[in-house]
């Protein structure tokens, strides 16, 4: 059993060293046909991202079904920054599996195949239906699958009801749920300013007004760096995190610019009103001396959070599951994006859960590892969490 399952993600992983999809689908064609389900590749924006999805029909089809999501895409590995071959999927001594994807987020793809298969053996059926897809392209913001997916006719006739998509590592006992993220708020300051001589003292220049700005998101990303800071029960995901990430300008040294740009990429936490937040930094470049446009490079709306509570079956099926199992959870709010944030848009519950506790969070980094038996367990806990959900 225990080489069977390992073997799986092994050669799933090795489907990797090749940089197109098309042996991932080829990988998971071969998957459908084992367990004898029906396999749909669907291409939402163009032919290099596919999205997979296997389908295991429930009694009643006519259901709301359980989507299983997971991304196909890894990030860029730096080979000679790992012991292992990153694309290698290596099993040390110690029973750790080194691989790009190992908790980002193969593992969980293949967890729920493996569980689907003991299921199926086990002769379980269920009312709803099951439908697990592989996507590509979350890596880069799910813009050629996911996003465009949910909002095609192909997504609709699935009827989702339901999903589940990935979570994060936790190197405690506790294992996060993610039941909504924060908003992403991309936002660039384009300043004009009275441009001249870099002797003179002119008024107005774009670098007075830069420093103003600068000085109230700097005086706002205080506030909630102390916040963290003070309170142990936060995390990042709770907080609203504001961060320079570039600034241009300038023609050449002596000469006063007549633009410069500053960059901000700001996480928006639950408990900020958004209207309010882009109301200030509207009143801010105001305050700055005018002459000051606002461009957004990703400006969403409020994404309403999973319900956790008992008017959300589905999250009472899922806390059923953990609870029998014995699992610690922690609900959370995710810090980055994940594809989960389309579903929640098109009004479908979601939780991101990836069952990794007692593990070093070693997404995107080198040496990405999950041990075997962390992973074996995890067959287990998706083959309970399943059965809850798809009974609803
Ligand atoms: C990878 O390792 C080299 C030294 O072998 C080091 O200079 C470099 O900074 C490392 N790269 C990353 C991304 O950590
Ligand atoms: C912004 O910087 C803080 C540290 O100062 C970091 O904790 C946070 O994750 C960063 N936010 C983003 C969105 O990268
Ligand atoms: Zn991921």
């Amino acid at each position: 059993m225990v080489c069977v399952a390992v073997g799986y993600l092994m050669i799933y992983l090795i489907n990797l060293i090749c940089v197109q999809s098309e042996p991932c689908v080829a990988f998971l064609r071969l998957q459908a046909k084992q367990l004898e389900l029906p396999i749909q590749v669907y291409y939402p924006a163009n032919e290099q991202n596919p999205l997979v999805v296997l389908t295991w029909q429930g009694l009643q089809p006519e259901l709301p079904s359980v989507l299983l999501n997971s991304h196909m895409d890894v990030v860029p590995v730096f080979p000679e920054n790992w012991t292992h071959p990153p694309f290698g999927a290596e099993i040390d001594q110690e029973g750790r599996i080194f691989a790009r994807g190992a908790q980002d987020m193969k593992c969980v793809g293949m967890q729920y195949l493996a569980a689907i298969r003991a299921l199926k053996r086990s002769g379980a059926t269920f009312k709803r239906t099951i439908h697990i897809s592989f996507v590509a392209d979350e890596e880069m913001g799910g813009r050629l699958a996911m996003l465009p997916f949910v909002d095609s006719k192909e997504f609709r006739a699935l009827n989702v009801g339901f999903g589940l998509d990935e979570g994060i590592a936790s190197a405690t006992s506790e294992i996060p749920v993610f039941y909504a993220e924060r908003t992403v708020r991309r936002v660039i300051f384009q300043i004009s300013g009275t441009a001249g001589h870099g002797s003179l003292l002119l008024p107005n220049t774009a670098g007075e007004k830069l420093s103003y700005i600068l000085e109230r998101m700097m005086a706002f990303r205080k506030v909630q760096f102390q916040r963290l800071a003070s309170s142990p029960e936060l995390s990042i995901g709770d907080v609203t995190t504001i961060n320079l990430t570039q600034v241009q300008g300038g023609v050449q040294g002596n000469v006063v610019p007549p633009l410069m740009t500053a960059f901000f990429d700001c996480r928006l936490a639950l408990d900020i009103k958004i209207p309010e937040f882009d109301a200030n930094l509207h009143k801010w470049a105001a305050e700055a001396g005018g002459g000051i446009e606002l461009e957004y490079e990703q400006k969403r709306g409020h994404i309403p959070p999973t319900a956790t509570d008992d008017t959300n079956p589905f999250w009472v099926a899922f806390k059923d599951a953990t609870d029998e199992l014995g699992l610690k959870i922690k609900l959370q709010v995710f810090p980055g994006g994940t594809d989960s944030r389309y579903l929640r848009q098109v009004g479908i519950p979601a939780l991101g859960f990836s069952p990794m506790n007692h593990t070093p969070v070693l997404l995107h980094d080198h040496d990405e590892f999950l041990h075997a038996e962390t992973y074996l367990k995890g067959v287990q806990i998706y083959q309970k969490i399943i059965s809850n959900v798809a009974c609803v």
